[in-house]
C-alpha cells in the first residue's frame, strides 16, 4: 500500500495516534516522535523513535529477530488493557469484547489489503501456518510438497508431516548462494519443472536464517501457472517491509504482529485468499456454524484479550514512523554494517545489495567456518569481546551463519559497533 493511501485511510487515527484506539480506553501518552524522518539516515529523528523503547544497556542488541519490543505507548496501552480485562473478567469478555475484537479484525484486514472474511487472528505465525498446512486438503498420494533450506524449521516439519499423512512426496531445494533475483527464480522454475507432481509450495518471504527476501509474487505466479498452490510464511516480513497480502499473489499466508508490528507477544494472523476457504479443512474444534468461515480454520480457545486489544495501539505507533520510512530505515541500518564488511576477504554476506532481495536482516559467514559450533563461537566472541548480541543460524545448505537484525531503536553507532566487532572477530578467527 502506498504511503499516501495508507495515510489517508488512517487520517483520523493519525490526528491523535494514541488517544484510546478501538477499546475506548484512554490508553497511552502521545509518542514523542515528529511526523516524518528526513530520511533513513536522519539520526536525530530515529533517536526520538528510540526514546520510545526501553532497551537493555548491557549489550548492543542487533538480534531483534526473535520478537519485537513494544514501544512505550504500546506497552502502556497493553498494561491498561490488561488491567481492564483483569478487573472486568467475564463481564468484559462476554459483553464488551465482541465488537472491540471485530473492530481490531477489520483494521487489521484493511491494513493487509484484505477483507475480514480473509483474515483470522492467531497467536503467531506458527499457529497460522500449522493450521493452513495441516488443513490443506488438495494433496493426493503421489503429489509433492516443496520447500527450501531457507524456510523455517518448524514450518518445514509441518510440511513434512502433511506430506507423510497424505502419502505425498517432500521436495526440498537449496537456494543458491550467493543469491540473485534471477538465480532464485531459476531455481524455483527448474524445481517446479522437474517435479510436476508438486501441489503445494512453501515460500518464506524473509528468511529467518539469512534475511534473504524471496521474490514471492513472481514465484507464486510461476507456481500458479503449473497448478501449484502457494503458502507464504510472512512471519518476518509484515512491518519490516511495506506490502499488502494480495501483493504477494499467494493463496495462504501466515503473519506475525509480534515481530515488526510491535504488538505484544501472542498475536499473529492467517490469510486465506477469497475463494480458497474450501481448500483448508475446518479445524478439528470448529463447530457447524464456523465451517463456512475463516474463523473455523483456527481454534485458539481463551486468548490473551489484552494482546489483541493492543494491536491498534501498535499500528498507531508504526504509523508515526511511516511504513515505507521504517522499511527504508531498517534497510539502511543493514547497509551500514554490510558496507564495511562486504568485500573483506573471508567475510561472506548472505544477502545481495539488490534492494529487492533484503530488508533489515542479513547474515554473514566467515569462509570455511560453516559448522554450528564455529558459529556459536563467533556469536559468543562478538558478545564477550564487544557486547554485540547476535545469533547463530543453522539449516542453510552452504553452512551455518550469524544473523544481524537491527531494530527500530538501533542507531548508526550501533551498526558501526557491530561492523567493528565483526571485523575484529574475522581477524581473531581467520587471522
Ligand atoms: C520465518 C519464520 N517463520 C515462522 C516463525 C514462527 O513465528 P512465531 O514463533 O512467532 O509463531 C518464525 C519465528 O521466528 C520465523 O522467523
Amino acid at each position: 500500500m502506498t504511503q499516501l493511501s495508507r495515510r489517508s485511510l488512517l487520517a483520523a487515527s493519525l490526528a491523535s495516534p494514541f488517544a484510546g484506539g478501538v477499546s475506548g480506553l484512554a490508553t497511552a501518552q502521545s509518542a514523542s516522535v515528529p511526523p516524518a524522518p528526513a530520511g533513513p539516515d536522519d539520526e536525530a529523528y530515529w533517536a526520538r523513535v528510540a526514546a520510545n523503547y526501553d532497551v537493555t544497556g548491557d549489550i548492543t542488541n542487533v538480534e531483534n529477530g526473535n520478537w519485537g519490543l513494544m514501544a512505550h505507548p504500546v506497552l502502556d496501552a497493553y498494561k491498561a488493557h490488561t488491567e481492564r480485562v483483569n478487573r472486568d473478567n467475564s463481564y468484559f469478555a462476554r459483553r464488551a469484547y465482541g465488537p472491540i475484537f471485530m473492530d481490531i479484525l477489520e483494521e487489521t484486514a484493511t491494513r493487509l489489503g484484505a477483507s475480514t472474511d480473509e483474515i483470522a487472528f492467531t497467536r503467531g505465525a506458527t499457529e497460522a501456518l500449522q493450521n493452513l498446512i495441516a488443513g490443506y486438503n488438495r494433496l493426493e498420494p503421489g503429489d509433492a510438497v516443496m520447500m527450501a533450506d531457507l524456510d523455517y524449521g518448524s514450518v518445514m516439519n509441518t510440511m513434512r508431516w502433511k506430506a507423510s499423512q497424505a502419502g505425498a512426496e517432500t521436495i526440498e531445494i537449496a537456494i543458491p548462494e550467493p543469491a540473485t533475483h534471477d538465480a532464485v527464480l531459476e531455481t524455483y522454475r527448474a524445481a517446479l519443472t522437474s517435479h510436476p507432481n508438486t501441489r503445494l509450495l512453501l515460500l518464506t518471504h524473509i528468511s529467518h536464517r539469512t534475511g534473504l527476501v524471496m521474490p514471492v509474487r513472481e514465484i507464486s505466479e510461476m507456481a500458479h501457472e503449473q497448478g501449484v498452490d502457494v503458502v507464504v510464511d510472512a512471519a518476518h516480513s509484515w512491518g519490516q517491509m511495506d506490502f499488502t497480502a494480495p501483493d504477494l499473489g499467494a493463496d495462504f499466508i501466515g503473519f506475525n504482529l509480534h515481530k515488526w508490528i510491535g504488538a505484544p507477544i501472542g498475536v499473529g494472523a492467517m490469510y486465506i485468499r477469497k475463494g480458497r476457504l474450501g481448500d483448508i479443512d475446518p479445524n478439528m474444534s470448529a463447530g457447524p456454524g464456523e465451517v463456512d468461515s475463516i474463523h473455523g480454520r483456527v481454534h485458539t480457545g481463551t486468548s490473551n484479550f489484552a494482546a489483541y486489544m493492543s494491536v491498534p495501539d501498535a499500528f498507531a505507533f508504526q504509523d508515526t514512523m511511516g511504513w515505507p520510512e521504517k522499511a527504508a530505515r531498517l534497510s539502511h541500518l543493514r547497509d551500514l554494517w554490510v558496507s564495511q564488511c562486504q568485500g573483506v576477504e573471508g567475510v561472506e554476506v548472505l544477502t545481495p545489495d539488490d534492494p529487492r532481495m533484503h530488508a533489515g536482516i542479513t547474515s554473514f559467514r566467515f569462509s570455511g567456518m560453516a559448522s554450528e559450533d564455529e558459529n556459536k563461537a563467533i556469536a559468543a566472541y562478538l558478545l564477550e569481546h564487544h557486547q554485540v548480541f547476535t545469533v547463530h543460524r543453522t539449516g542453510v545448505t552452504a553452512g551455518a551463519c550469524i544473523r544481524v537484525t537491527p531494530g527500530y531503536y538501533n542507531s548508526a553507532r550501533d551498526m558501526q559497533r557491530a561492523a567493528a566487532a565483526i571485523l575484529d572477530a574475522r581477524q581473531h578467527f581467520l587471522g
